[in-house]
């Protein structure tokens, strides 16, 4: 009975066309088994599943799915299977010696890195796999295909989506049949994004803004409620530096999501509708350094994330 491969894929491919699934992919497969699949898929496999962790990287592999979209999902990432038994072939004395010498300088050595940053050698492990990105590329026009058809069934009223760049929305508009209602990003006045701002509005897309007040959790001074001059222009309104802060970008026609636990500050923040931001106002705030909140590290690395736009 030898693999009938091609009879198998193209059943689940039917299956895929059906409904029943909403991804096909492959397991153990090497670069000569996934050559052979693709040269009849009509529906390329989703995802391989294979052996990956520290003393087996497959770089081989990793570059030839990553070249074909083609998600690799690691087994046995701790290299640590469930009670194999004793093994034939690598419990013989010499093999046994050997490998046992490798082993110990493997595990020496992942214990080196583990001992440097304070983590276990299973979250070295893992770390190792989470650093390979191309092991999960992003399947946007997948994602978003489902997220429209969540609102086409009603399930959503709206979809869109946080920490887009300019390009990342271009890409997305290249191919969406529902263009993102809004794109949550950071915006405050030391992190005033005009460019993102433009391009939103000239797409028909909602800015809101997060950290409108640059105030996160212990993030250190804060470029924006501290600095002079938005201190000054709050003195000269007799207003709070944050009430200049949701000010600003309320004029900029964007949304935004203040946080506070406190209610005197909740009301605070809720009055800076009867009043407006002069001229001069505008020149003091265009000479205010900008730099984003978060400066790293980040999963994916901010120049990924954001593109280096500003
Ligand atoms: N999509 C994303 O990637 C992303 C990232 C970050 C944040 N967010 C969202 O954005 C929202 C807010 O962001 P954030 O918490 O980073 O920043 P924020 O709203 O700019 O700052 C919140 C901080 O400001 C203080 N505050 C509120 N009103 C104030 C006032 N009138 N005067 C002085 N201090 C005041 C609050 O303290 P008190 O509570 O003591 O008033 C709190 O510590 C949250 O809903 C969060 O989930 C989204």
């Amino acid at each position: 009975m030898p693999l009938n491969l091609k009879g198998v894929w193209e059943a689940m491919e039917e299956c895929q066309r059906l409904g029943l699934t909403r991804a096909i992919g492959v397991s153990n497969f090497s670069i000569k088994k996934l050559e052979n699949l693709l040269s009849f898929a009509t529906i390329r496999p989703a995802v391989n599943q294979v052996e990956m962790n520290l003393a087996w990287q497959q770089k081989n592999l990793r570059d030839f799915c990553k070249a074909n979209d083609i998600i690799i999902t690691a087994f046995s990432p701790l290299r640590k299977g469930a009670s194999r038994g004793p093994n034939e072939a690598m419990d013989n004395d010499v093999v046994k010696d050997i490998a046992d010498d490798l082993m110990k300088l493997w595990t020496m050595m992942v214990k080196d890195i583990a001992d440097a940053h304070g983590k276990s050698s299973a979250q070295v492990c893992l770390r190792w796999l989470y650093e390979q990105e191309e092991l999960m590329p992003l399947n946007l026009k997948g994602i978003w295909g489902a997220m429209e058809e969540c609102q086409r069934l009603g399930l959503a009223k709206a979809i869109g989506v946080s920490n887009f760049s300019i390009k990342k929305l271009e890409n997305l508009l290249s191919f969406a049949t529902i263009p993102p209602a809004v794109n949550q990003v950071e915006m405050n006045l030391a992190w005033q994004q005009k460019n993102l701002r433009d391009f939103c509005k000239a797409n028909d897309i909602i800015i809101t803004a997060f950290s409108p007040l640059r105030k996160g959790a212990s993030r250190g001074p804060n470029e924006a409620m501290d600095n002079d001059v938005v201190k000054d222009i709050a003195d000269a309104h007799g207003k709070s530096s944050a009430q200049v802060c949701l000010r600003w970008l309320y004029e900029q026609g964007v949304t935004f999501v203040p946080k506070s636990y406190n209610k005197e500050r909740m009301n605070q923040n809720l009055q800076i509708f009867d009043w407006s931001l002069t001229e001069e106002d505008y020149e003091k705030i265009s000479q205010i350094k900008q730099q984003r909140l978060i400066s790293g590290p980040t999963k994916p690395q901010l120049k990924h994330l954001y593109d280096e736009e500003n």
